[in-house]
């Protein structure tokens, strides 16, 4: 893709990464993605704002031959995918100086030590770079995604360029968001694996841009988002917002005892008015049960008993729960087993780091029998009364 004009002097670059199908070899990216740069022409210095990962370096280095000179590269973020083609950068442009936040500068050497600390320069939050005719802002915006991470305002356009805060892992040659749900959706899944876990520092860092006045966010994801309200009022619901009238289920079964109890868990918390969200762990795509925990108030874990501990499917699956501290409330363990029932103790323990209020177990052995049943009927009206209570249902 050839630059692409956003407004008078500030350009769209980059790469789209249509079969990048992983990231962090964990989060599955089912729509690819992108690694956005932004070049802007100011009357004095030109300006790029972060590179792309360096297995696309081609592509920017493309791009840029009809720019003879590059003044300033803007690090906002130490991943690769991000800043990986500084060095190759720093080549074609002799007299370019990078700059970052003061966290980043080490950090950025760290990882790329061929990099000359002496054309790094750091900026404090707050500090301003005049180009000529155009000023940014740097707001330093920690922790979305990385502990060094910011974001710059480009004043005189009221642009926001945030890199990962509000990015969506989307390759798509659509240049602006508009009001796409579809990109929405996006957005979400982007959320809950990536930000889902840094929620509290999401949130302050939400305060500090509502600050300010933002004709579009330009993040290093994905599209552009030329109606700021579209994204960012989606953020505030998936950070602030109340967790719903939902369970979510991540199961795993080797013989059907532990399905079927899940069947019947089900049955009686849909009878309730509660929905429901069952991943079936030997196929479920980990993004999915990721985005649902953006909004469950209760999460319930179905295992059955392998060789004396939950199946190894289930304590990964906990462990990525723990990882990503998700809202809900309440959380519950049914399973079944065939001759060793200490299961509940050892699902206990690592539920702990979780901080969430514990449901009665329930742990059956073999198929589920009347009293398995009865039981999984008084956890659904044990369900109901705590959603109740946190007033997600009447
Ligand atoms: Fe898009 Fe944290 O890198």
């Amino acid at each position: 893709m050839n630059p692409r004009k956003i407004s008078e002097n500030v350009y769209l670059l980059g790469a789209i990464d249509w079969d990048r199908t992983l990231f962090d070899s964990l989060i599955p990216l089912p729509q690819g993605t992108s690694y956005n740069s932004y070049l802007i022409q100011g009357s004095e210095k030109t300006v790029l704002i972060d590179t792309v990962e360096p297995d696309k370096a081609y592509i920017l280095k493309n791009q840029l031959q009809q720019f003879p000179k590059i003044d300033y590269i803007i690090s906002l973020h130490a991943e690769q995918d991000h800043s990986g083609t500084i060095p190759q950068l720093l080549e074609q442009y002799p007299d370019a100086q990078v700059f970052t936040s003061v966290r980043e500068k080490p950090m950025l050497t760290d990882l790329m030590p061929e990099l000359d600390p002496g054309r790094i320069t750091t900026v404090e939050d707050g500090e301003t770079l005049s180009i000529g005719d155009f000023t940014f802002e740097f707001l330093y915006t920690p922790w979305v995604h990385w502990p060094e991470t910011m974001s710059a305002y480009l004043r005189e356009k009221k642009y926001l360029f945030s890199c990962d805060f509000f990015g969506a892992h989307l390759a798509t040659s659509e240049m602006f968001a508009n009001e796409d749900p579809l990109v929405l959706v996006s957005n979400k899944l982007y959320y809950a694996q990536i930000m889902q876990p840094l929620r509290n520092f999401v949130t302050k860092n939400l305060e500090k841009v509502n600050t300010y006045d933002i004709e579009m966010i330009l993040p290093s994801h994905g599209p552009i988002y030329n109606v700021p309200s579209f994204i960012l009022d989606a953020y505030d619901e998936w950070v602030n917002g109340p967790t719903k009238n939902e369970v979510v289920i991540p199961y795993v079964s080797m013989h059907h005892s532990t399905l079927k109890m899940v069947e019947h868990l089900m049955t009686a918390l849909t009878d309730r008015g509660i929905q429901v969200q069952p991943y079936n762990l030997t196929v479920a795509d980990l993004g999915q049960i990721a985005m649902s925990m953006v909004d469950a108030s209760t999460i319930i874990l179905a295992s059955p008993t392998l060789l004396g501990n939950t199946h190894p499917l289930m304590a990964n699956a906990i462990a990525v729960a723990a990882l990503l501290k998700p809202k809900a409330h309440f959380i519950g363990f049914i399973g079944s087993y065939g001759w060793s029932d200490n299961v509940p103790k050892k699902v206990a323990d690592m539920v702990a780091p979780l901080h969430k209020e514990p449901l009665p177990f329930v742990n059956f052995r073999g198929y589920p029998t009347k009293e398995a049943h009865k039981q999984l009927e008084e956890l659904a009206d044990i369900i109901q009364q705590k959603h109740q209570q946190i007033g997600v249902i009447n």
